[in-house]
């Protein structure tokens, strides 16, 4: 007899090379737990159903029980010319407990063994991302308020626009990944489903009852369409996406550590522990973590743009295409969660060189639209303020100053109105504080930022 289970109609065997290249158990093996589970589930409702008997049922379950043991504990040798895990399995239960191990696969098929598995795993993993982001979202809330008074430039085209909260800044990335979070809860929906009982495509003769696995592999719905049930990869899509999304806002931020990391920007010291040096410029402290996560985002975008192509056109039902749902799958979850993780203990770690950005914002000119207010203020059409700040601004950089350093007299030949009280008007932290406006970066508002953040988590 063959040892392949679909042996029964081949008269020749492929080759080595070419059950190599059909193999998938080199990276589905990442799935034998689900697999077990899957199969208790159908097992125990099977012998439910008197389809099997309660004897066989048992036999099954401790067999794979002692399957999947072995496996973790190193002892079980996985074989290519099995094709998958699904195979693997199936082919040791028989060889261990023989013709009960032979029932299992009644009334069901790899497709919706499969699918069932990627259910479960994705639901799993999904939730798991969902708990580093909620840690990240803690840390910067961390960092945030311990930085509420710290002022920074706040840049508009990588170009010094005002001055800022460093900790408004960074609470901007709390909002994007709060949003990544609900995306992922959200999916969970479209995840939380039981293909398990469609079979091949479009059910199965005997007495199942899909109910009962749906309940034992605790799946809160249920596909109504057994082809559907085989065909869908639409969750994984949408997993890829909101990873990829995730990875581009961490990014972003990475983008940014870079940035303030430089030395031409000094806003951060990052912490040795999260640094790389340089195997040939002694002096080198590098942000490699930072600058990697940048760089991940292209395999987990890629990831995402693989499993669409892999999708279009694919008619119905399960096709061999879909073998390819499951590396870029496994490569963006594990990229994901290595990348929130070490993000995370970046930011811990790293040091706000509060003083320096104090000072920084004291040398440029993002206090000119404060200039402009205090003309409005004092009845100038905001137009004209504009146009008389343009000119100040001019005049001060062709004098080497900024406009804390202009004097008096030149403000007063700018416009009459202005008076002493400008040089007060015009400091950073002024500037800052001044900012009422809801969800600004003025001191106040930032506050309650926090709290409106602290209402969320108790709600929670
Ligand atoms: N290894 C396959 C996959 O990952 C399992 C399903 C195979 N089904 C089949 N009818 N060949 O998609």
């Amino acid at each position: 007899m063959s040892k392949k289970a679909w042996g029964g109609r081949f008269s020749e065997q492929p080759e080595d090379w070419v059950d190599a290249f059909n193999a998938s158990v080199h990276f589905d093996k990442a799935l034998i737990q689900y697999d077990v589970q899957g199969s208790i589930a159908h097992a125990t409702m099977l012998a439910k159903q008197n389809i099997i008997s309660d004897d066989d049922c048992h036999q099954i379950i401790n067999g794979l029980k002692d399957i999947l043991k072995d496996y973790e504990e190193g002892n079980l040798s996985l074989d290519v010319s099995l094709e998958d895990i699904h195979l693997n399995i199936e082919h040791e239960l028989i060889k261990r407990i023989g013709d009960a191990g032979g029932r299992l696969h009644t009334g069901r098929s790899r497709n919706d063994q499969v699918a069932t598995d990627m259910h479960l795993y994705t639901k799993e993993e999904v939730t798991k991302i969902i708990e580093l982001i909620d840690s990240f979202k803690q840390t910067i809330v961390d960092i945030a308020e311990q930085h509420v008074d710290t002022i920074m430039p706040g840049y508009t085209h990588l170009q010094r626009a005002q001055p800022i909260s460093f900790a408004h800044h960074i609470l901007t990335y709390y909002w994007m990944l709060n949003r990544d979070k609900s995306r992922f809860e959200d999916s969970l929906k479209r995840i939380d489903i039981s293909p398990l009982g469609a079979a091949a495509l479009s059910g199965t003769t005997y007495p199942i009852d899909r109910h009962e696995t749906q309940s034992l592999l605790n799946f809160s719905s249920i596909y109504e369409n057994s082809m559907d049930a085989v065909s869908d990869r639409d969750y994984i899509v949408e997993t890829l996406h909101n990873i990829s999304l995730t990875m581009v806002h961490l990014s972003r931020f990475a983008e940014e550590i870079i940035f303030w990391s430089s030395a031409e920007a000094h806003f951060i010291t990052l912490s040795d522990a999260f640094s790389t040096g340089s195997s040939i410029m002694p002096q080198k402290k590098n942000p490699d973590m930072a600058e990697l996560i940048r760089g991940k985002v292209g395999r987990t975008t890629g990831n995402l743009m693989s499993m669409l192509m892999t999708l279009k056109g694919l008619p119905l039902a399960y096709n061999k295409d879909m073998q390819e749902d499951k590396e870029g799958l496994f490569d963006a979850i594990h990229t994901i969660k290595g990348s929130l993780r070490i993000f995370e203990g970046m930011i811990d770690t790293m040091t706000v060189n509060v003083e320096y950005l104090q000072q920084t914002v004291y040398n440029d000119f993002s206090n000119a639209t404060e200039l402009a207010d205090y003309l409005v203020n004092k009845g100038v059409p905001f137009r004209t303020a504009h146009e008389i700040v343009g000119k100040m601004v001019l005049w001060a950089i062709q004098h080497n100053i900024y406009l804390l350093d202009v004097p008096l007299n030149q403000y007063q030949e700018a416009h009459e109105s202005i008076e002493s009280d400008i040089y007060d008007y015009l400091k950073p932290e002024n500037c800052v504080s001044r900012r009422i406006s809801y969800g600004s970066t003025g001191q106040a508002s930032v506050k309650h930022q926090l709290s409106v953040i602290k209402q969320q988590y108790n709600t929670n």
